[in-house]
């Protein structure tokens, strides 16, 4: 970051003098007025809730251009990477800010394979679930237990601790996930395969049985690969912000990225994905398109709480670059299984064209997001509704350990400590219980 030759002035009405505040710039983005020093300086604090204006870190991982509709990973943009790219490649950029070649590639998925069972014991602590508990509470569970597992790599202050957390991380959700899959529809825990790829091995644990062989299908195996790799990273969304302030503390890797499952969880972010196909699947089954307009009046109600789900982002004023993509895949996809006239993906086509011309929409720049189309495809693939956001907190990952490792290695970073606006009572004494 680099001090910008542009200033800022603070000036009060009630006669305190002004005070001058640093301004830095990025490479490429919004510069940042440096507010550290304000409340010394002061006494007063900035009230920014959602963190609309505030920029909590500095970060050389992912940048997006909400006005453009451009995501860029260490730089490359995301078109680029989901097409040229393979998912393991994703991670290695993510997380060593270089796109590895094939020496460092193959050195990379070597040491991720090597990680990737888990210790048996999870399996018992995973069968102390109801078998109809969503994936996501179990993954909250699982994920935060790792470090009850491998305690050699729970130091967040020692290198090589993050580094050995950082791919078993990566390592273990596939196999995590596929575990919590299994589990629900009554099946035996598949192994991993070693000597498949990355997705296609995720494929394996998550269809194939002891019964039988189970022939991955490389056109699925690529949909899958491209869906972890469009979820990599966001930069500093809800839940990476939570595995920093976690992480902040100096708590343990595993126990960081279980509070980054949990926030991911929630239907403003991760969840919607599951939201949105149930939302396509209530239209459908109350008459499809035809209902699409009735749906649309209670999305503009401000009094119904409906949300089009899939749609809008605090970021995005554009279409998001990974809609795209994920329609593409999503073409592709049907096409693979011969469900080019499936009816979800009809219908979601009909919602997103009547949006686009909707003056609600086009006046609050709300278009569709990764989440609009991506359950399509992985309801078309076999994956039951309850586990997309599981697959999203597989893939993001990456993200949320090249982050927090990102965080650690920072000679500025703190504690994350927000201030407050407080409007609640001011001291006041207990009375004796009989007066109250
Ligand atoms: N449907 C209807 N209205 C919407 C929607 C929507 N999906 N999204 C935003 N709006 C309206 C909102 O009501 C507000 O209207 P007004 O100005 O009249 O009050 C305006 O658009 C601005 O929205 P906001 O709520 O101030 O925006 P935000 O930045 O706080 O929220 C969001 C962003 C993603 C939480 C929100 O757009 C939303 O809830 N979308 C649906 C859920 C969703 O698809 N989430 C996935 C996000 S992408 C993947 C991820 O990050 O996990």
């Amino acid at each position: 970051m680099k001090l910008s030759d542009n200033k800022a002035t603070l000036s009060f009405s009630n006669g305190r003098p002004a005070i001058e505040l640093p301004v830095y710039s990025g490479n490429i983005g919004p510069e940042v007025i440096d507010i550290r020093k304000l409340y010394g300086q002061t006494g007063m604090f900035t009230y920014d809730p959602g963190f609309l204006s505030t920029a909590s870190c500095q970060s050389a991982i992912t940048f997006i251009d909400g006005d453009k509709g451009e995501l860029l990973y260490r730089g490359y943009p995301i078109e680029q990477l989901a097409t040229q790219c393979n998912y393991m490649e994703t991670c290695h950029l993510l997380l060593y800010g270089n796109l590895p070649g094939a020496a460092a590639q193959t050195a990379f998925v070597k040491n991720v394979k090597y990680h990737t069972m888990v210790n048996e014991q999870m399996q018992f602590f995973l069968r102390g679930f109801r078998r109809d508990a969503h994936p996501m509470a179990i993954m909250t569970g699982l994920v935060g237990a790792l470090s009850a597992f491998y305690h050699d790599s729970t130091d967040i202050n020692n290198a090589e601790h993050r580094e050995v957390a950082a791919i078993r991380l990566i390592a273990k959700m596939p196999t995590l996930v596929a575990m919590a899959y299994k589990y629900s529809v009554g099946q035996p825990f598949m192994y991993p395969k070693n000597e498949l790829s990355y997705a296609g091995n995720f494929l394996h644990m998550m269809f194939a049985t002891p019964c039988e062989p189970y022939v991955v299908n490389p056109v699925i195996e690529r949909a899958i690969d491209r869906i972890f790799t469009l979820h990599a990273d966001h930069e500093q969304n809800a839940s990476t912000s939570t595995v920093r302030l976690c992480g902040s503390s100096g708590t343990n890797p595993f126990a960081a990225i279980a509070a980054g499952v949990a926030c991911l969880w929630g239907p403003a972010h991760g969840g919607a994905n599951e939201a949105c196909l149930q939302m396509l699947e209530e239209i459908q089954a109350s008459g499809g398109i035809s209902k699409v307009g009735e749906f649309m009046n209670q999305v503009k109600d401000k009094n119904s709480n409906v949300k089009l789900m899939g749609f809008g982002h605090r970021v995005y004023k554009n279409y998001d670059p990974r809609a795209t993509l994920m329609q593409e895949t999503c073409n592709e996809v049907l096409e693979a299984l011969g469900l080019q006239d499936d009816p979800l993906f009809k219908l979601a086509k009909a919602v997103e064209k009547i949006a686009l011309e909707d003056d609600y929409f086009v006046s609050r720049k709300l278009y569709p997001n990764v989440d609009f189309y991506s359950g399509i495809v992985q309801r078309a693939i076999g994956i039951p509704v309850k586990l997309f956001t599981g697959i999203f907190a597989l893939a993001r990952t990456a993200g949320w350990i090249a982050q927090l490792n990102e965080m650690i290695s920072d000679p500025e970073y703190k504690i994350g400590r927000p201030r407050q606006l407080f409007t609640g009572s001011p001291r006041r004494d207990v009375l004796p219980i009989a007066n109250r």
